[in-house]
């Protein structure tokens, strides 16, 4: 379903008290969202529950920044990340989530929870300057290359900038 939808230049805004939250399983199948969740993906819960959460991802988001998500929480860590969000009919939105992971009471990972609020709009003119040089070149090279060089695109600037990842996206 997914791969039929022509991105939009309209924008969806999240507003000042708005709380997006997901949860999903460990493999990233949603497993729950909330009403606001379901209300800006565009998506109904029956078509969102038991779906791998690419469902929303928008062509701009570089792979490079999933892989820093997807790797921290296998080592069992909380990211906070900007995300470039697609509705079911093409409008994007932008959101500042946090993603954790769930545990058992033996300690055991069962799933992921993500809540997600309203980006400064300061912080997104930053982000989305430095998503679109990290997706440029994820597109004109071979998908390892890409990636790579996306990579280490983000983790020269942070070099340079002396900070760390997670410093640096709280300090947006
Ligand atoms: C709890 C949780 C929340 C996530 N939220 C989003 C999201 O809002 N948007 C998104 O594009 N990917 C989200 N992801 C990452 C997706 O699982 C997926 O890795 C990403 O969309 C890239 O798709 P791909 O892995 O098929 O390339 C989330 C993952 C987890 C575990």
């Amino acid at each position: 379903m997914k791969n039929r939808i022509t991105p939009t230049q309209t924008e969806r805004v999240m507003r000042e008290n708005d709380f997006i939250v997901s949860k999903t399983d460990p493999t990233g199948r949603i497993t729950y969202g909330n009403r606001i969740f379901i209300e800006f993906s565009g998506y109904t819960e029956e078509e969102l529950l038991g779906t791998q959460h690419n469902i929303i991802r928008h062509p701009d988001m570089p792979r490079a920044v999933f892989k820093l998500l997807w790797d921290t929480l296998k080592q069992e860590q909380e990211i906070c990340a900007y995300v470039k969000n697609m509705a079911r009919d093409g409008s994007y939105y932008w959101v500042f989530a946090n993603v954790t992971p769930s545990y058992d009471t033996q300690g055991n990972v069962i799933g992921y929870y993500s809540v997600r609020r309203k980006p400064r709009e300061e912080a997104l003119k930053v982000v989305d300057g430095l998503y679109r040089q990290m997706r440029e070149l994820e597109l004109n090279n071979d998908p390892n290359t890409g990636l790579e060089r996306s990579t280490r695109l983000l983790t020269d600037l942070l070099t340079q900038h002396k900070t760390t990842y997670e410093q640096f996206i709280l300090s947006l």
